[in-house]
């Protein structure tokens, strides 16, 4: 029995709901192709700040590091400021952990329909390369003059050639196994020194995979060929900002946002990644029982591919092809009726073992 230490961080709101739905789905992959996972549970997130002040202990991070992976719900809560809760968790473990990848893959599920019309599974297959360390996420800034009329608020982004270059070199790779096409999200006609330089490497770490086809498009422009012609892209690399961005947009094309995955990956294998669905704690439907699970289970699978389980990955994501195309149940931002609970006892179900009482 090959055994995987895992950190669970359900986080808050619909993250508690979709991570005990997302485990149930691989626990029973696990029990039906020979592998454990032993979860250790952390109930970090915006309670634990409401009573402590802080969003996970000082030591937190020491403890997540000997674990094989980490998975995460999500956080927020609308009585505590999103900065906190995303720079007191999900940023420092990103950072301190080097998942410099953040790979958010999106494709339109036989059986859903997509909000545009007259697309088909086969257009939309994509794979958002976001770069996870740097950027435009930057502590480098200020406030000066607060409260009087010459306020004034400078947050600079930074571009490293490190930073920049290793995260195009895994897009490269990542291409290649693909379709060959690589696009590179940019806006370096308005943004004067760090896209340009972006460009620049850009040509530079591609020129050492000739096979490639390259592109280069606007971030403005690439959001709306998006939604016009998604069947040109494949893989996408993108800043911090823009990649955030358009992955929610390429999700909602998708369907939506609540069958999305990500993983944030470390991909020397120094430190444990992070996989997490791509969405939020959804205060507005939390506690209802009607969260689509999906977005984590998708995540709990990119987890298992990275754990080197590699089948019982691909019969995750093939029981959910199945449900969604056979019309099995389905959440409601989905347009079916669907519990958090049903979706997932149908996934289970189909995993080849009962679920654990
Ligand atoms: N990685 C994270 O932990 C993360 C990511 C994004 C937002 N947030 C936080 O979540 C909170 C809410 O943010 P938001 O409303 O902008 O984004 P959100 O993703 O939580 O919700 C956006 C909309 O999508 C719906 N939705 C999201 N996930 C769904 C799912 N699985 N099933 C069905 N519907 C789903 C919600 O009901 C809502 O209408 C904020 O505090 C924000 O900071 C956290």
């Amino acid at each position: 029995m090959r055994r995987h230490a895992i950190a669970v961080i359900p986080g808050d709101g619909i993250g508690i709901e979709v991570t005990t739905a997302a485990l149930e789905v691989l626990e029973a992959a696990g029990r039906a192709h020979g592998f454990e996972l032993r979860l250790t549970e952390h109930p970090w997130g915006c309670d634990h700040f409401v009573e402590t002040g802080r969003m996970m202990p000082v030591d937190a991070l020491d403890g997540l590091r000997s674990s094989d992976a980490i998975f995460v719900g999500a956080v927020g809560r609308p009585d505590v400021p999103d900065h906190i809760s995303l720079w007191g968790l999900l940023i420092p473990i990103r950072r301190t952990f080097r998942q410099y990848v953040n790979l958010r893959p999106i494709r339109l599920w036989p059986g859903i329909p997509s909000p545009l019309r007259d697309v088909v599974p086969a257009d939309v297959d994509m794979v958002i390369v976001r770069e996870n360390n740097e950027g435009e996420y930057s502590e480098i800034g200020g406030r000066l003059h607060r409260g009087t009329e010459d306020e004034l608020a400078v947050q600079e982004s930074v571009f490293t050639r490190r930073g920049t270059d290793r995260v195009m070199a895994y897009a490269c790779e990542l291409a290649a196994k693909r379709s060959g096409r690589l696009c590179s999200a940019t806006k370096s006609n308005g943004i004067i020194h760090t896209m340009p330089f972006w460009d620049e490497r850009f040509a530079h770490v591609t020129a050492k995979h000739p096979q490639l086809q390259t592109e280069q498009v606007l971030i403005d422009a690439l959001a709306a060929m998006v939604v016009l012609t998604p069947s040109r892209f494949d893989v996408i690399v993108a800043s911090n900002l823009f990649g955030d961005i358009l992955s929610d947009l390429a999700a909602a094309v998708a369907g939506s946002i609540g069958i999305a995955p990500s993983g944030n990956l470390n991909p020397e294998r120094e430190f444990p990644s992070m996989f997490e669905p791509v969405h939020g704690s959804a205060p507005d439907i939390a506690g209802q029982g009607i969260a689509n699970p999906i977005g984590a289970i998708w995540s709990g699978a990119q987890m298992l591919e990275h754990l080197g389980e590699e089948e019982a990955a691909t019969a995750v994501l093939t029981a959910v092809e199945e449900m969604l195309a056979g019309g099995g149940p389905r959440t409601r931002d989905l347009g079916g009726t669907a519990t958090t609970a049903e979706v997932t006892a149908a996934l289970t179900a189909s995993m080849g073992s009962s679920p654990t009482v």
